[in-house]
């Protein structure tokens, strides 16, 4: 059975921006809870660790460097079937790409800078989410 919780990522260029809060309203009005939430900057050996699987990928040297570059802001969120709920709500990783009313298509500026990140799958939610959080940061 789907899990009900995922991890986000409101990403540099979106924090920057002043679009943490709209965000978060624009999920929130979509049905996702609050569970957790920090704001930190990435050093590059957390943002490393956090995007290993897209090591030797010709993009990863910039996506490690833009998710250092500034604060983001990482979430616990919590939804029926979360994660496929929230790849939904975030659209596709290229805002050009993304559907009408999804978060990268109101917020994102291209494909590397694209305003958030969503777990996609539950396994992978539950390591991210363990990543930014210690069970005592969750609200339940
Ligand atoms: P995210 O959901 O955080 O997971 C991996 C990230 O890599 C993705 O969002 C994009 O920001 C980034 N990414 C994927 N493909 C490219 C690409 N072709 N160029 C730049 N960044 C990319």
């Amino acid at each position: 059975m789907a899990g009900n919780r995922t991890l986000t990522i409101i990403k540099p260029d979106a924090f920057n921006a002043g679009k943490a809060g709209l965000i978060l309203a624009h999920l929130e009005k979509q049905g996702f809870a609050l569970i957790a939430a920090r704001v930190m900057k990435l050093t590059p050996a957390q943002a490393g660790e956090f995007y290993a699987v897209h090591k030797g990928r010709p993009f990863y040297p910039e996506l490690v460097e833009f998710m250092t570059s500034d604060y983001c802001m990482p979430m616990v969120l919590e939804k029926g079937d979360a994660v496929l709920a929230l790849r939904d709500a975030i659209g596709a990783t290229d805002p050009a790409e993304a559907a009408p009313g999804t978060v990268r298509k109101l917020y994102a500026e291209s494909k590397g800078r694209n305003a958030i990140h969503a777990s996609d799958s539950d396994e992978n939610a539950a390591r991210e989410a363990r990543f930014f959080f210690a069970e005592t940061d969750l609200i339940r």
